[in-house]
């Protein structure tokens, strides 16, 4: 079968990135590391993902490569006739999943964007009444279903009208917009009086918080943030030539997506400790910090506006990539149109979503496992599913496929000097160091 092929570097570079950078970084990371303790969350965060996630991101991009084909196929394609192949159904049906709850996320996005456009941050409101706006959002039955089908809606109609070409164009320019006004908001915030505090919970580890479950903690967020530990990155690999560089691309990726997240952190915690909010507060942490310093900023109405189009920019970039595993899965594997796949695929997403935004509210009584379904969804995915792909991803690589198989993705066939001399290293982390460590954080996460 004739694979289309990314042209440049460049075009790899946007997509790899395009599909890691989002929600993520801006909404996820920051409330994590208010959750697990700060500095030290991300001390142990910045160490896995060059430790870990990194080689993973490697061995994605090998299977991809190496297979030529989608996630689904490329376990069987590689290792014959054996049980491997299983491994695909994994790899197509976590995505799923993550869009679900993603779409909910990506549709409060859009709700802001539309109280940004209508100057809603700009009126000098309180603390309070712009935390009773947030939470009777999204408690609230119909608007935030509202917003997350339209969200689901404009993923399902980039994918469909093949404005891929668009949305690219488009992220090039947005992703520089969506970095100035995160700095600039990250400047405004460190600026405010009493941010120092948040400051030092940011860069002064207590590295007596570091415990296992800050680590799985970390884990899955660097999972999640890198979209590694499913078929995206192992699809993405598929569509590059034998000609690029696997290690420069990943990781100039992770870097950017570090920095990304760093940048997030340092626009949202000093202000959430100089307007004295709880940085525990969880998933509504973004949403209740950014509006207050919109409101407190010189043009804060204008950055309101060009940070939320950004960051929906951002977000339907990667919730492109994640519904793309299942519609290529249906294309290619059960003969479905493009139509009909992304149809299906996102339907299912959209009715999984629903249940996650009804359970800030109406189903908030629902518990699956202690969870709200949210969070539920949330666990299952970054918690379990992904360290389980990643941990299949690394024993396929390091002890299924032959070492010289690997190598030879790696290093181009040894034409890759910088990457020949690091491979032994690599080859460790992956054969032995991430196996292990992965295992050991997939079972705390369980137990
Ligand atoms: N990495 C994306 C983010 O940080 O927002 C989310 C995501 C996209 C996760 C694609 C997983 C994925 F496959």
């Amino acid at each position: 079968m004739e694979r289309e092929h990314f042209k440049s570097t460049f075009g790899i570079l946007v997509a790899m990135a395009g599909s890691a950078i989002g929600l993520g970084n801006l909404w996820r990371f920051p409330y994590m590391v208010g959750i697990y303790g700060g500095a030290a969350f991300i001390f142990v965060y910045i160490i896995l993902t060059f430790l870990l996630c990194l080689p993973i991101l490697f061995s994605e991009i090998i299977i991809g490569r190496r297979s030529h084909t989608n996630a689904f196929r490329a376990f069987g394609t590689l290792a014959p006739g054996s049980p491997w192949k299983w491994a695909g159904i994994l790899m197509v049906a976590t995505p799923v999943i993550v869009v679900s709850y993603y779409s909910v996320i990506g549709g409060w996005s859009l709700e802001y964007l539309f109280k940004a456009c209508t100057f809603s941050f700009s009126q000098g409101a309180t603390r309070e009444e712009l935390g009773t706006i947030f939470s009777g959002f999204i408690s609230s039955t119909w608007a935030p279903l509202l917003w997350h089908t339209a969200f689901m809606l404009l993923t399902a109609l980039v994918i469909l009208g093949g404005v891929n070409k668009g949305i690219e164009k488009f992220g090039k320019i947005m992703m520089p917009v969506l970095f100035l006004t995160v700095i600039a908001i990250a400047v405004r915030s460190v600026t405010l009086p009493g941010a120092g505090e948040g400051l030092k919970y940011l860069f002064r580890p207590d590295f007596s918080k570091i415990t296992p479950e800050v680590c799985a903690a970390a884990l899955g967020q660097g999972f999640f943030s890198l979209s590694v530990g499913f078929g995206i990155m192992l699809t993405y690999g598929s569509y590059t030539r034998k000609s690029s560089d696997i290690a420069f691309n990943s990781t100039w990726t992770a870097v950017a997506d570090l920095t990304f997240a760093l940048i997030a952190s340092c626009a949202i915690m000093p202000a959430v400790f100089a307007f004295g909010l709880n940085p525990q507060e969880g998933p509504g942490l973004v949403f209740e910090t950014l509006p207050f310093i919109f409101a407190n900023m010189p043009l804060g109405g204008i950055i309101a506006i060009l940070f939320f189009i950004a960051l929906l920019v951002a977000a339907l970039t990667s919730s492109v990539s994640l519904v793309e595993v299942g519609v290529a899965y249906l294309t290619e594997e059960k003969h479905l149109s493009r139509k009909a796949a992304t149809w299906t695929v996102s339907g299912i997403a959209w009715a999984l979503g629903i249940l996650c935004s009804l359970s800030f509210g109406s189903l908030s009584g629902i518990r699956i496992l202690g969870n709200t379904i949210f969070d539920f969804f949330d666990k299952l995915s970054a918690g379990w599913l992904m360290p389980l792909g990643a941990l299949i991803i690394v024993v396929f690589t390091g002890w299924k496929m032959k070492k010289s198989d690997v190598l030879d993705e790696f290093t181009n066939g040894g034409s890759l000097k910088g990457n020949l001399r690091i491979s032994g290293f690599i080859y460790f982390l992956i054969k032995y160091l991430a196996p292990v460590a992965v295992l050991i954080i997939f079972l705390t996460n369980l137990l």
